[in-house]
């Protein structure tokens, strides 16, 4: 009988391009393996969006994250190493309490008493920083500022021209379905178009990474569904890197090129695939979900999120 993780590897296998296949060793997929043996993480995927010679769009090396309190330290991230491409599209799942959110802090800047080296675009990372984009839970939009001047805020800030930064915001709402509604304040906009000015905003500054902490959790099913279209949409068209958590394996399956599943006590990165489904971006959610390896790959991404908690 294969383990869940021998069979999400065939199946990943199964759909790779000779892109893939011709992978070097380093690169290839996790070999066939117990899920109680964390393998020791490498960078392994090559993202197919990089140009070649140009650094990743970020990278961890051997990143390790710990709490003291008295006498006593908690490990939160060990030995986290995780290269980042121009174009992947990042799910993280794991646990609650593995550390997802604190990864996502460490690859924006906002935690920095760390151990290990951050690079984003092959530069030293030490801070907040305008090549790395923020999207929260809640879009944190400027109350008083149109969604028109809340996608412009970061770009005046930066001292872009006017006319440039008219025409970038016009681009931005347009790539957001939201043209028609640049003037309007957030008090009148649903929760999706918030959510959508919130990305439009993080994608304003050109930034290598954005970096989107289930940013689509607070939303119920319907609006949820219709930004998931949104996001893949507007990440086809950004052509950066995606760095998306999520709680939701379906949404995973549904956006991502790449799954990252991480374990618990100490957060690591447990697993690093090429996304099976992975394929035609024109293939619709619809027939995603049709696909007969979804329910499969949906248990046991579940089970392999499972069999990695522990209370910490
Ligand atoms: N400031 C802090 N001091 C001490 N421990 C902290 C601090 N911030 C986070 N932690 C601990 O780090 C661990 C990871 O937290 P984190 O928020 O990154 O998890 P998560 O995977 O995002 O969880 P969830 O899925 O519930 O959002 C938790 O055990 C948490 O208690
Ligand atoms: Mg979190």
């Amino acid at each position: 009988m294969p383990t869940n993780l021998e069979s999400l590897n065939q199946a990943s296998a199964g759909l790779a391009s000779a892109e893939d296949q011709n992978r070097s060793s380093a690169e290839s997929l996790l070999p066939p393996g117990s899920l109680n043996a964390p393998r020791r993480p490498e960078p392994v995927f090559s993202g197919l969006g990089q140009e070649k010679g140009s650094p990743p769009a970020a990278e961890l090396i051997s990143v390790s994250l710990s709490y003291r309190r008295g006498r006593q330290t908690t490990v939160v991230l060990s030995d986290i190493n995780l290269s980042l491409y121009d174009r992947d599209f990042v799910c993280v799942l794991g646990p609650s309490g593995c550390g997802k959110t604190s990864l996502l802090n460490i690859l924006a800047g906002y935690l920095t008493d760390i151990d290990g080296r951050i690079l984003i675009a092959g530069h030293h990372h030490c801070g907040p920083d305008p090549k790395v984009g923020v999207v929260f839970q809640s879009p944190n939009l400027f109350p008083w500022l149109t969604a028109a001047k809340n996608i412009e805020f970061g770009l005046r800030m930066a001292g872009i021209p006017k006319a440039q930064r008219r025409q970038k915001v016009k681009n931005l709402l347009a790539m957001i379905s939201l043209e028609n509604s640049a003037d309007l304040l957030p008090h009148q906009m649903s929760g999706g178009m918030r959510q959508r000015v919130a990305i439009a905003r993080a994608l304003a500054l050109d930034s290598k990474v954005i970096l989107l902490d289930e940013p689509f959790s607070a939303l119920d099913a319907l609006t949820r569904e219709m930004m998931q279209q949104h996001i893949r949409n507007i990440w086809r068209q950004a052509g950066r890197c995606f760095f998306f958590i999520t709680h939701d394996v379906q949404e995973a399956l549904l956006l991502s090129t790449r799954l990252i599943v991480m374990s618990s006590a100490p957060g690591r990165i447990f697993s690093d695939l090429p996304n099976p489904l992975r394929q035609d971006p024109e293939v619709g959610f619809e027939a995603l979900r049709a696909d007969p390896r979804f329910p499969k790959l949906r248990t046991d991404l579940l089970e392999m999120i499972q069999g990695n908690s522990c209370i910490i």
